[in-house]
């Protein structure tokens, strides 16, 4: 049997990941896997969750199942994160997953159960795995114009044209906040204009949230997701708690199905639960556990939001460091776009042969579409990447 199986293809992401621990130039810096790195470069546990996991491997009794759903002290303590009252609570279906990934997952086993031949749409680009989860899924997927490669924001119209091609019932799969990889989004204004196209063409939004807190703050950034989950009838939103709980390996995740029809919600519940118990069971508790107790603990909660705080401000100042310091050695305002995107990553718009040029001439990782993961810089290696860009000729 086994002899039948290809090697599968290498995911960019990861591939990266691997070239960058066999490097051994000690001067090399790594831009690439999404994980929030501090002045040292490390990956620290943060301060509440250390704090929440004493106290629940002093508290804790049990270890035996919980619900297929996940706690559901989870979901609602998510929800409220996410979705603030923008719905009401017997509008949303919810179920832990394993990580934002798992969420993601399930959302598209969703859709094709509800509507076989539904295509995603997706941005172009998005993050790599969406795409190949779909794929491996068996959804049709098309893309729809979003990074303008000039200006290096988004291509409003160009992504309202594509979007006008949709067909009734396909999905529409956003970013929540910090784009990733472009690190450039919708603004309140062009969120609006985005659901009323969807709303108009009865397209359903899919939002992939996983930055919450690293962009311009947790509420500024939940706004996108609020205004669609407010005011379309049918939305999907998967989440993950990797990035801004700092619990990657945790694998903690949820998946919301928010309907203003209240009648959708038992059944939509039932299927999140079917779905988990088709693929995992039941969801993984520990990370869930965590988050749960930090944002329903006052003190817990506010020392997570501060060190969450000072993570989205220190990458700011990164953003702000590089633009400047690349206007130095430009003589020219082209790199301010730096400055503008939010969230971990930018997409610098160059060739893979000069991401290829910058790995080896002076040992910068960054993904081959040209993502930077901003959080790997710090003020030593600010102007290292400044001169490798220039010198590279971007
Ligand atoms: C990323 O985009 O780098 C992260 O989301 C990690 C991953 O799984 O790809």
């Amino acid at each position: 049997m086994f002899e039948t199986l290809k090697p599968q293809p290498a995911d960019k992401i990861l591939a990266l990941m691997q070239m960058f621990r066999e490097d051994p130039r000690d001067n090399k810096i790594d831009l690439g896997v999404g994980v929030y790195k501090n002045a040292e470069g490390l990956t620290p546990v943060m301060r509440a969750i250390k704090a929440a996991e004493h106290k629940l491997w002093e508290e804790q009794t049990s270890k035996s199942y919980v619900g297929l759903a996940g706690d559901p002290a989870y979901g609602d303590a998510m929800i409220k994160l996410i979705l603030g009252d923008a719905v009401a609570r017997d509008n949303i279906a919810a179920a832990a997953t394993p990580g934002g990934t798992g969420a993601v997952r399930q959302a598209f086993e969703m859709i094709k159960m509800a509507n076989p031949s539904a295509k995603v749409h997706v941005s172009d680009p998005t993050w790599p795995n969406h795409v190949s989860i779909l794929q491996y899924v068996g959804i049709e997927t098309v893309t729809y114009r979003y990074f303008d490669r000039e200006t290096r924001g988004v291509n409003f119209d160009g992504m309202i044209e594509d979007l006008k091609l949709a067909a009734k019932g396909d999905v529409v799969l956003l970013h929540g906040c910090c784009h990733n990889p472009t690190g450039a989004n919708l603004n309140e204004t062009q969120w609006q204009d985005v659901i009323a196209l969807m709303n108009e063409r009865g397209l359903i939004p899919m939002i992939d949230i996983a930055y919450q807190g690293f962009g311009d703050g947790l509420e500024e950034d939940a706004l996108g997701v609020r205004l669609v989950a407010a005011g379309c009838p049918e939305v999907l939103i998967a989440a993950s708690c990797s990035k801004n709980f700092g619990i990657y390996r945790e694998r903690t995740g949820l998946l919301m199905a928010v309907a203003q029809d209240k009648g959708l919600q038992v059944v939509n519940q039932g299927t999140l639960a079917f779905l988990n118990r088709q693929n995992y069971s039941f969801p993984p508790d520990h990370g869930a556990r965590l988050v749960t107790m930090i944002l329903n603990d006052d003190a817990l909660r506010a020392d997570w939001m501060a060190e969450l705080e000072e993570v989205r401000l220190g990458m700011l100042g990164l953003r702000t460091d590089l633009a400047n310091e690349l206007q130095r050695l430009s003589g020219s305002d082209r790199f301010g776009f730096l400055a503008q995107h939010r969230g971990m990553f930018s997409l610098l718009g160059t060739s893979p042969e000069l991401v290829e040029k910058m790995r080896l001439d002076n040992g910068i990782y960054m993904v081959s579409d040209s993502r930077m993961n901003i959080a790997g810089l710090n003020t030593a290696t600010i102007p290292v990447l400044a001169k490798a860009i220039i010198d590279a000729g971007v």
